[in-house]
C-alpha cells in the first residue's frame, strides 16, 4: 500500500453540499494534498468528494498516491435519515458498512486516516466506544486504512482512553477555542503520547483572535492576513489545521501562510492571547 506521508494542511470538505465537487478539485489544483470528509451525509457529501476526486485523477492533477484521505465513522444520533450503514446492527458491523461506503464513494481501496466522529457520551470514553474501537483497529489491520483517530473528545476522555490500554490513535481532531489556550489540555496529552493534534474552526471560534491589535500588527509586518496569522500559528505549535474555505483566494493564502516568520515570542503571545 503507498504510504503518503501526513500533509501540514488539511482541506475541510463539511456543508459543501452541491459545490463539493469542484471545490474538491479546487483545493487540489489550489496545492492541497489532504482532504477531510466523513461519511455523515447531513453536514458532508462524501459520494461528490470522489466525484471532485475523479475528476482530478482525470486531469492530471494529483494521482491517488499523491493524497492523505481522510474520513469518519459516525453514531446514528450524529446522523441524518441517509445512513451508510443498517442502524439495527451491530457497532463493529456498522463500522464496517460506513468503511465499505466510504471507499466506494472516494474510489479507492483504503484511507489514510479513519476517524472516529466522537465518542457516544460527552462525558466518558465508554464500552460503546471501546467496541468501535476495535472494529476500526480491525479495518487499520484488514489494511482499509492506514492511520486512525479520534475527533471531538475531551482531555479527560482521551485519558481514559489511554488508561484502558486502547491503542492510541494517530490524530486527535478538535475545535480549537483561544480561549482554552488553544485545547492546551488536550494537545498537551497529545504530544506526550505523539498523537497529531487536527485544529478546525480556527477561524471561525476564535474570531476576537482575527480582530486583536497583536495579530493585525503580525500581519502587518508580514504583509499577511490575519488568518494566515492564525494558522501559521497553528503549524508553530505542532498543530495539523484544517480550513473550510470555498474561495480560491482564501485556499492560496491558507496555504501561503505556511511561509511566514513568526518569532517564538509572536508564538508565546498569540497562544496566551484570549485567556
Ligand atoms: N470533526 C468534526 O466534528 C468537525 C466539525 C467541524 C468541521 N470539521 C472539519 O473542519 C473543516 C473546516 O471547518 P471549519 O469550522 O474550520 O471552517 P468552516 O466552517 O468551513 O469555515 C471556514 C471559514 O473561514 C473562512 N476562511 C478560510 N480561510 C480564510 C482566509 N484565508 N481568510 C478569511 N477567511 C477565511 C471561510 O470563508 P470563505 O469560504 O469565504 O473563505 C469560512 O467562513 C470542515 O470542512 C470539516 O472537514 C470537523
Amino acid at each position: 500500500m503507498p504510504t503518503p506521508s501526513v500533509p501540514d494542511f488539511l482541506y475541510g470538505t463539511a456543508w459543501k453540499e452541491e459545490r463539493t465537487q469542484g471545490l474538491v478539485e479546487l483545493a487540489l489544483r489550489s496545492g492541497f494534498r489532504g482532504i477531510d470528509t466523513a461519511n455523515q451525509r447531513r453536514h458532508y457529501f462524501e459520494a461528490a468528494v470522489g466525484l471532485g476526486l475523479a475528476a482530478a485523477y482525470r486531469e492530471g492533477v494529483v494521482t491517488r498516491d499523491d493524497l492523505f484521505l481522510q474520513t469518519k465513522y459516525t453514531y446514528l444520533p450524529g446522523q441524518d435519515h441517509r445512513l451508510p450503514y443498517d442502524p439495527q446492527a451491530d457497532l463493529s458491523s456498522q463500522v464496517a458498512q460506513s468503511m465499505a461506503s466510504s471507499l466506494e464513494h472516494l474510489g479507492t481501496d483504503h484511507v489514510d486516516s479513519y476517524v472516529l466522529h466522537g465518542p457516544a457520551s460527552l462525558d466518558d470514553w465508554t464500552e460503546y466506544d471501546a467496541e468501535v474501537w476495535t472494529a476500526m483497529v480491525r479495518e487499520r489491520d484488514a489494511g482499509r486504512t492506514r492511520l486512525l483517530g479520534v475527533s471531538n473528545i475531551s482531555v479527560e476522555q482521551l485519558q481514559q482512553m489511554v488508561d484502558s490500554g486502547a491503542e492510541s490513535p494517530a490524530f486527535v481532531q478538535n475545535r480549537c477555542f483561544a480561549r482554552d489556550g488553544w485545547d492546551r489540555e488536550v494537545r498537551a496529552l497529545c504530544a506526550e503520547r505523539r498523537i497529531v493534534y487536527q485544529g478546525f474552526s480556527l477561524l471561525t471560534a476564535n474570531r476576537q483572535v482575527l480582530a486583536d491589535p497583536l495579530v493585525a500588527e503580525i500581519a502587518a509586518r508580514e504583509r499577511a492576513t490575519p488568518a494566515q496569522v492564525v494558522f501559521r500559528f497553528a503549524l508553530a505549535v505542532g498543530m495539523l489545521p484544517i480550513t473550510g474555505t470555498s474561495s480560491a483566494t482564501h485556499m492560496a493564502q491558507d496555504l501561503a501562510g505556511r511561509a511566514l516568520t513568526l518569532s517564538a515570542d509572536d508564538v508565546s503571545a498569540i497562544e496566551s492571547l484570549a485567556e
